[in-house]
This record gives structure tokens, C-alpha cells and sequence, in this order.
């Protein structure tokens, strides 16, 4: 048996991949550690509570003495750190808690593993540390690190960290750089389920500056495959990127949701672009193809049909969301700009 501390998995990607994995393998045993922010929700995990090689503790990755006891308790050998702050906007109305967790958060799950002796620990970072792209090439894992937000600098410094207690103690460590995820169980304020949703309830959809900006969109369940590659068979010390070849201006995606749901155009909206707002991100990932043997499954054209289908069967799940404190963000959001 495996047992992996895998921390902020009450989020979008790390429930995902908690729920698949208990679903695909019995050889692991999964300890969940999330602290339940706004983007933590133990509804994402209604399937797993009730397995036997699940457990949830809430607890702050900040908490040394928490992780250590955790860490100890359930004799974990194995960690994923999918815990962070994780949204762009709210880094810029505020960064101090993306430093926080993504930065010190990160320290102390290092610094309790080392002391640990944990076998292996998976880094999931995002190609948003390498920066911006002009119209044309790819981000490889030897693009320099040069990322231009408050989120995006706090995880290149946290990967840089787990960089350097490889080097430093010879720590078995990787780090995945995935590009834009969408699917299933996604907070709602993100490109994707936000759109869907405003469109649903026949409210404008807010398109950034001139929606051309291009993201690299890739299905949740292709990424949460390749971490889980990653961390069976990914080398010490390497970064993987992972991306599905999938390049789409913001635009073009707002005009497939309004089509998809019926909804007219006149239900876009421009409004002022974000700040230092990032123009294109395109990911090259031939390494982990090559080198692991991952690729991605789902197309585009089915993983956002499934995932459109998803919100339409799932009313319940953001209507909870949206009617909690999300309108005070998107009044500050706004009201900041
Ligand atoms: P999310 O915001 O949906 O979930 C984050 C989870 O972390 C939440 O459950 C939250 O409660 C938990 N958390 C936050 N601070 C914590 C703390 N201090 N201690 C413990 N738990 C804490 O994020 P997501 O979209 O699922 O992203 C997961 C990871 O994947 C992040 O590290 C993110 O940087 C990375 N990533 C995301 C994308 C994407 O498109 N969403 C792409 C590439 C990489
Ligand atoms: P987002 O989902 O926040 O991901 P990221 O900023 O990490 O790439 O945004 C994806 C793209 O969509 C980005 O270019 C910003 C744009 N966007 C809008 O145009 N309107 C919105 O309301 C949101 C949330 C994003």
C-alpha cells in the first residue's frame, strides 16, 4: 500500500484526482489535508468519504507540528502539494496569503518531509511561472522562470524551493507544470465554469481587455494522470510539463459556451483588462510524453461538452457557491480596476 499525503484536495484538481485515483487503484491510501478556503468544498468528495483508504484532516499547510503529526500517523512515505491559492485575480487584489501558502506553505511541507524521510514529493505547479508568450513557440522545461503576477511568482518560488532541497539534501522530488484546466467540480470563478454559469442565469459574461488572449486548455483528468506518472515513475529533480495542444483566445471559448447553451452574443460584455494580464501561454510537453509515455485522452470538443453537461446536472453545487460571499469578490474585483 502507498500512503500519500496529498494536500489541498477538497480544491478542483486535487478532488478530481483524489476521487479517480481511490476509483482506479487499490494500492494507495490517500490522506487529504485542506484547510477549506472559499475554494474548498468536502462535497467534491462525497464518493470517496465512506472508502476505508480515505481520510480527510482539516489543518493549515502552514502548521509544521500538524503535518508532522499527520505524516507520522499514517506513516506516509508519499506527498502531493495541490494546496494553494490559485486564482490570478484574487492575487492581485490581495497577495499576501498566495505568499503565505504557496511560498511558506510549500517550505513546511519540505522541511517536515526531509525530517521525515518522505520517498517522493510531487510539486504541482503551472506554466504561468515561465511568463508570456508572443504569437508564436512553446514553453519547455528550459524556458526561463519569469512569472509576472502575484500567483504566478509565488509558485516559481516555490519551485525553485523544491529545486533547491533537491539539490541541496537530495530530496526525491518533482515538479509538473501544467497549463489550464477545466472540468468538473471547478470553482466558479475561473474562465470556464464563471462563463457557463453567468450565461445560465443570463448574466453578462466579463471578457477581459480584447479576448484574444490565448490559454492552452487541458481536460482535469489528462492532468491529474500525468501527476500520478509523475509520481510512480517521474526522475528526481525534474520538471514535466503537461499540456494537451490546445491553444484557444478567451473569446473563442466564451462564443462555444453561449452557442452550446443556446444563449445570444449580446450576453458578452468587454471590461477593463486585468492588470499585467498574461497574452498567451502554449505549452511543448514532448518530455513527459517521451520520457513517461503520457498523452492526453479527452479532446476539446468533448471535454467541454462533458463539462457544460456537468454544471447543467449540477445545479445545486453552484448555486451553494454563488450564493454565499462570491458576489462581495466580484464587487471588489471590479471596484478595483
Ligand atoms: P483550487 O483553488 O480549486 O483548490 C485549492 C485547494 O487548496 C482548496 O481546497 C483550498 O481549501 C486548499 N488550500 C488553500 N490554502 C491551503 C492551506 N494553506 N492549507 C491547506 N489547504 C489549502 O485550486 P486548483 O485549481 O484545484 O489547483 C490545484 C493546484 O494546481 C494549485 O497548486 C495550482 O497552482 C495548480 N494548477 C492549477 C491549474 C488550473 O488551471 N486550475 C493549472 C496548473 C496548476
Ligand atoms: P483564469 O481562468 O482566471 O485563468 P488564468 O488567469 O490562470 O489563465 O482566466 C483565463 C483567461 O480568461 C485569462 O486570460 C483571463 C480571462 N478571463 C476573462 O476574460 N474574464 C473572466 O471573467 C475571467 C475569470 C478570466
Amino acid at each position: 500500500m502507498h500512503n500519500i499525503l496529498v494536500t489541498g484536495g477538497a480544491g478542483f484538481i486535487g478532488s478530481n484526482f483524489i476521487n479517480k485515483l481511490l476509483k482506479d487503484r487499490d494500492d494507495v491510501s490517500l490522506v487529504n489535508l485542506d484547510k477549506l478556503t472559499y475554494a474548498g468544498n468536502l462535497e467534491n468528495l462525497k464518493e470517496s468519504e465512506t472508502n476505508s483508504r480515505y481520510q480527510f484532516v482539516k489543518g493549515d499547510i502552514c502548521n509544521s507540528e500538524l503535518v508532522d503529526y499527520i505524516i507520522k500517523k499514517y506513516n506516509i512515505k508519499h506527498v502531493i502539494n495541490f494546496a494553494a491559492e490559485s486564482h490570478v485575480d484574487r492575487s492581485i487584489l490581495g497577495s499576501q496569503i498566495f505568499y503565505q501558502t504557496n511560498v511558506i506553505g510549500t517550505n513546511v511541507l519540505l522541511e517536515v518531509s526531509r525530517r521525515n524521510d518522505i520517498e517522493k514529493f510531487v510539486q504541482v505547479s503551472t506554466d504561468e511561472v515561465y511568463g508570456s508568450l508572443g504569437p508564436d513557440g512553446y514553453f519547455t522545461e528550459s524556458t526561463p522562470i519569469s512569472p509576472n503576477s502575484p500567483y504566478s511568482s509565488s509558485k516559481a518560488g516555490a519551485d525553485m524551493m523544491v529545486q533547491a532541497f533537491h539539490h541541496t539534501y537530495g530530496m526525491n522530488v518533482c515538479i509538473t507544470r501544467c497549463s489550464n484546466n477545466y472540468g468538473p467540480l471547478q470553482f466558479p470563478e475561473k474562465l470556464i465554469p464563471l462563463m457557463i454559469i453567468n450565461a445560465l442565469n443570463n448574466k453578462q459574461l466579463p471578457v477581459y481587455g480584447d479576448g484574444l488572449n490565448v490559454r492552452d486548455w487541458i481536460f482535469v483528468h489528462d492532468h491529474n494522470k500525468a501527476i500520478e506518472m509523475v509520481w510512480e515513475k517521474g526522475k528526481p529533480g525534474e520538471v514535466y510539463n503537461i499540456g494537451s495542444n490546445n491553444e484557444k483566445k478567451n473569446i473563442e471559448i466564451v462564443k462555444l459556451i453561449l452557442q452550446y447553451l443556446g444563449k445570444g452574443e449580446d450576453l458578452i460584455k468587454y471590461v477593463k483588462d486585468r492588470p499585467g494580464h498574461d497574452r498567451r501561454y502554449a505549452i511543448d510537453s514532448s518530455k513527459i510524453t517521451a520520457e513517461l509515455g503520457w498523452q492526453p485522452l479527452k479532446t476539446f470538443e468533448t471535454g467541454i461538452a462533458e463539462t457544460i453537461d456537468w454544471y447543467l446536472a449540477n445545479k445545486n453545487w453552484w448555486e451553494r457557491i454563488i450564493s454565499g460571499e462570491y458576489e462581495n469578490y466580484y464587487q471588489n474585483l471590479y471596484g478595483s480596476r
